[in-house]
């Protein structure tokens, strides 16, 4: 207890110093900033080596805090917040002319979540503003579930990093845009998570409100949905014929990888230099929920093993919303999809 309590006091004095930081939250591990530093929010960028034109999450701590950095607070908002909040739900509303468009990477919308993690919350409570934060690993790389994968990833740069344990979910929030119309309000899931479709559906239709959900293909809209994401240091295969032997799953990448890019959408594709020879398996929980919560753990430690790619095997049992918010993960984590 006095031990974080003191571990607080120095992040609240690192964030007011302009710093970042390393915060615990219930999906992933983020690297933080005050919204008001200006060059503290250019630092998540730089300290990540993100471009500047994937936007950040604004995390807040009350639903004042979420207001005031939103233009437009609707019904739809606040049913959702009620339902969802804290947790791993971000939406994506309009923004406040406060926030500064480097977060936003200009749009005119913000994502704004409430983390459900109690250090986060006494740290933003105790900064008294919202933090921004993305997940807190290199651009392109394996997010982080542990303090210790986010020590490891910013090593160099000597992040100091709030210790919450290990991330209770697992992956990203869930992104939601929100558009208050005349008398409907339009979703659209920009990015997968834990909190579904169908509950989101169930919350707004229970409250009375009038909603449909829109596919966007805009890229503009959702800026940061590359192609790939989230890769490991050693190439991952995902093989969808359960009768491939990994041997024939080697040869076969070994020959396509060659084929790909260096780099696609700003993320480097990883090609070992004397091509694919040996593997290792990455094996998941038969549980979603449990797999999920496991499965950046767990692609860090099988990357770390020293096989020249992992292969991972593709159940058809694996199916249903769950199952596909990991898969929107796993399959941008792969290099290739056999
Ligand atoms: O669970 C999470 O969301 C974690 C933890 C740390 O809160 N954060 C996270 O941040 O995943 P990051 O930066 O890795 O992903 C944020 C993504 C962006 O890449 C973008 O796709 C979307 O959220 N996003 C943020 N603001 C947006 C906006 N105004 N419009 C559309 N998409 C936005
Ligand atoms: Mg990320």
């Amino acid at each position: 207890m006095q031990e974080i309590a003191k571990d607080l006091k120095k992040a609240k004095n690192i964030l007011e110093e302009g710093g970042v930081i390393g915060l615990p939250t219930e999906t992933v591990y983020g690297l933080a900033a005050r919204i008001d530093i200006p060059s503290a929010i250019e630092k998540i960028f730089l300290t990540k080596e993100r471009p500047f034109f994937d936007p950040l999450i604004v995390h807040v701590s009350t639903l004042e805090m979420a207001k005031k950095v939103t233009a437009y607070w609707g019904p739809a908002s606040q049913v959702l917040a009620e339902a969802f909040w804290p947790g791993p739900l971000t939406m994506v509303l309009p923004r406040d002319p406060s926030v500064n468009t480097m977060i936003t990477s200009g749009l005119e919308t913000v994502g704004i979540r409430m983390p459900k993690h109690r250090i986060a919350l006494n740290l933003i409570d105790a900064a008294g503003i919202p933090l921004a934060a993305p997940s807190a690993n290199k651009f392109g790389k394996t997010s982080p579930t542990s303090a210790n994968h986010v020590r490891t990833e910013f090593q160099k740069e000597n992040v100091f990093v709030l210790d919450g344990g290990d991330c209770d979910i697992g992956i990203e929030s869930t992104v939601l845009a929100v558009r208050h119309g005349a008398d409907t309000v339009q979703l659209s899931i920009l990015r997968r998570g834990h909190v579904l479709k169908t509950d989101i559906e169930k919350v707004l239709t229970a409250a009375g409100i009038k909603f449909e959900f829109v596919e966007t293909t805009d890229k503009r809209e959702s800026p940061g949905h590359m192609k790939h994401h989230y890769m490991p240091p050693v190439p991952l295969i995902v093989v969808t014929d359960s009768k491939m032997t990994p041997e024939t799953a080697v040869l076969e990448a070994n020959s396509k990888i060659t084929e790909l890019p260096d780099e696609i959408e700003s993320i480097k594709i990883i090609k070992p230099k004397n091509g694919l020879h040996t593997f290792q398996i990455l094996k998941l929980s038969e549980d979603p929920l449990l797999a999920t919560r496991e499965f950046y753990g767990k692609l860090r430690e099988v990357a770390a093993l020293g096989g020249d790619c992992i292969l991972f095997y593709r159940d058809k049992g694996q199916e249903g919303e769950r199952w596909e918010s990991l898969f929107d993960r796993l399959n941008k984590a792969a290099s290739l999809i056999l």
